[in-house]
């Protein structure tokens, strides 16, 4: 077995995983509503509560599994890119527990876990495929040869797909996070209603969200407040079209350049019910196959973490012991 730990942001997540990617245990533990009244994650505030909760969320994710300590054979943690604080419990939490046992530990790079999460489960992808991660901070599209490595063909200039979410949903007077909410007002909007930008013109694989972001902004200051609340749904449901429509526009031309018959979507934006819906139809269109991880292992989750792990080399006892957490992709 693999235990799982992912602290990067604010979700506390422990998992664990066995070597053949079955997942037996995956629990998240939200900080949400911790950060909900500063309207987005306070750092401080996350490496703080990730410290109160780590260890029991550890002890629930072994539990579900109904696994002890006794049953670890490697202990895999997000080492970066995220928010250093935090990343640190997680990480010093791994070291502890593989030192104490003379595990080895394996260091996973964040948005690599995204992008290989659909080899987990009863349905694994197998590679070459390509890869469309959609996060908080993070939005690119890859190619995955080997479950090892991704390789960058795209990605955002600016805003990443998660954050235009936020930024969005904050400007309609949405709670945060701002994907989820978005995702369920839009379903009582029109995605016509309004013409947002579609990212940036040309040939490229990469992506642009800070026009839009401004196009909403203006759109709601024509509306003055009350004729901008009136209509929140039509502002909701075309911006996530449009964020959409960037996202597809970008995964269309990948697929056809690089002819590859499979796309996986990975990362938070990815439990987006209009993106899943619509890779399905892109897929459809195109003769491809589409994996679409359950959301729960879309969003923040450490089944990815430890799923990841079974690709990548261990590092032996004492040898992790210096490792650092990074808080930027390099
Ligand atoms: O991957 P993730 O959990 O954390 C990061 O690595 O950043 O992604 C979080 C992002 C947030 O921006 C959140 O608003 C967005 O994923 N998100 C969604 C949905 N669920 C989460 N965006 C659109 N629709 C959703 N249903
Ligand atoms: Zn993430």
């Amino acid at each position: 077995m693999i235990l799982g730990v992912e602290t990067s942001c604010d979700d506390t997540c422990a998992a664990v995983v066995s070597r053949a990617g079955e997942i037996c245990s995956n629990v998240v533990a939200s900080q949400g509503l911790l950060h909900e009244r500063y309207g987005g994650v306070v750092p401080e505030i996350a490496s703080r509560r990730h410290l109160e909760v780590v260890g029991p969320v550890i002890e629930d994710a072994l539990e579900r599994a109904r696994a002890s300590l006794d049953d670890v054979g490697s202990v895999a943690v997000t080492d970066g890119p995220g928010l250093i604080g935090a990343l640190l419990v997680g990480l010093s939490t791994a070291k502890a527990i593989a030192a104490a046992r003379r595990l080895p530990l394996v260091a996973v790079d964040h948005l690599h876990a995204h992008a290989v999460a659909s080899t987990l489960g009863p349905d694994p992808i197998e590679p070459p495929f390509l890869v469309l991660v959609a996060s908080g901070g993070h939005t690119f599209l890859a190619r995955v040869e080997e479950p090892s490595s991704h390789v960058k063909i795209g990605g955002t200039l600016d805003d990443a797909a998660g954050e235009a979410f936020d930024k969005g949903a904050r400007l309609l007077g949405l709670g945060y996070p701002g994907g989820p909410a978005i995702d369920q007002l839009a379903r009582e909007g029109d995605p016509a209603a309004f013409d947002f930008p579609r990212s940036l013109p040309g040939t490229g694989l990469d992506f642009s969200f800070s026009g839009l972001k401004t196009a909403l902004l203006y759109a709601v200051r024509g509306l003055g407040e009350r004729g901008a609340h009136g209509r929140r749904a039509d502002l909701a449901a075309s911006y996530q079209r449009a964020i959409v429509d960037a996202l597809l526009m970008r995964a269309r031309k990948a697929l056809t350049r690089e002819r590859i018959g499979r796309l996986a979507l990975g990362g938070g934006v990815a439990a987006n019910s209009e993106l899943r819906r619509r890779a399905g139809d892109l897929c459809g269109e195109l003769g491809c196959a589409l994996w679409c991880p359950d959301a729960s292992l879309c969003t923040d989750n450490a089944a990815m973490v430890a799923g990841a792990a079974r690709f990548l080399e261990p590092l032996p006892y004492p040898d992790y012991l210096a490792l650092d957490a990074f808080a930027r992709a390099a």
